[in-house]
């Protein structure tokens, strides 16, 4: 069968093989999905070898290799090129290596069509500046917020991505030190990986406008937190980014075999797993 995988570090709980076998029995695809960990300095060799040995056809990436992912391939989309990150690599006929970062168009699709939220004229705030805040910054500007406030703990990040954005009226930064003065936001999205590394993020419940939506890009353990603040907060939805997951999994699965899947009793049953 086709030979695919998800690198990461650790990645042994990765639900990704499982997404990926659900989404080809709904075609009757026969492939094969492994989970390989690799540790930071033997990514680059392990994807040579699943490549160029292997015979693999595509591979998901995510923490932490999605920067090397993007670095070591020989094409990349422009939606990986305004990243600078990659979750998705695909070797192409001629045996090039092409990255793609699905990450911030499957957030949106979640948001949009899952959750029906109609992102325009909404005021966001992002959390974060990192790989996965600068994936789905340019996909939440394209979906038509009206402002996007970009804030980082670091500042200079933050500044940085707002820069690469281009829209000073639409696309902005704040000081982590002021986020009590800011005033209230629409969509609060937790792109910072505090919660995967344990720890609070401390934030003020005057940030949450009454009817806010929030959104973790993490899901399982990792955003509790975040989504516990929310509901204390007074946001009207609090989502984790489970969907996200299998929103970027079928982008994936559809450049592999140009086939799309129904994400729905997917996303179901990992609900349940997971709950
Ligand atoms: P990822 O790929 O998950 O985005 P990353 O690129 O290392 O990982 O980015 C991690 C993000 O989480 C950064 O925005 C980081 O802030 P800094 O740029 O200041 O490091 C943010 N972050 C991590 N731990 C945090 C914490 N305890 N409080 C606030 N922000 C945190």
């Amino acid at each position: 069968p086709l030979q695919f995988a998800v690198f990461g570090h650790p990645i042994a709980h990765s639900v990704s093989p499982q997404i990926h076998q659900a989404f080809a029995q709904q075609f009757g695809i026969a492939l094969d999905y492994r989970a390989i960990d690799a540790a930071p300095d033997a990514f680059v060799d392990a994807i040579g070898h699943f490549f160029h040995e292997e015979q693999g056809r595509g591979a998901n990436v995510t923490m932490p290799h999605k920067a090397a992912a993007f670095a070591l391939a020989d094409e990349r989309t422009p939606a990986a090129a305004r990243a600078g990150t990659a979750n998705v690599l695909t070797r192409l006929p001629n045996g090039r290596l092409s990255a793609h970062n699905t990450d911030g168009a499957a957030m949106v699709r979640d948001l949009t069509d899952r959750h029906g939220l109609d992102l325009r004229g909404h005021d966001a705030l992002l959390l974060g500046a990192g790989g996965a805040a600068c994936a789905v910054a340019w996909s939440l500007i394209d979906a038509g917020v009206q402002t996007l406030t970009i804030v980082n703990r670091s500042p200079e990040s933050a500044d940085a991505l707002a820069d690469a954005i281009g829209e000073p009226a639409r696309a902005r930064t704040r000081y982590w030190e002021d986020l009590a003065g800011i005033g209230s936001f629409d969509l609060i999205v937790n792109a910072t990986s505090a919660g995967t590394l344990g720890h609070a993020l401390n934030l003020p419940f005057s940030l949450a406008a009454s009817r806010a939506t929030c959104y973790d890009l993490g899901y399982g353990k990792s955003a509790f937190g975040f989504l516990a603040w929310a509901r204390v907060a007074g946001a009207r939805y609090a989502y984790d980014g489970l969907g996200m997951l299998v929103e970027q999994a079928a982008d994936a699965f559809e450049l592999w075999h140009g086939r799309r899947p129904d994400t729905e009793p997917v996303y179901q049953s990992l609900c349940v797993q997971m709950a």
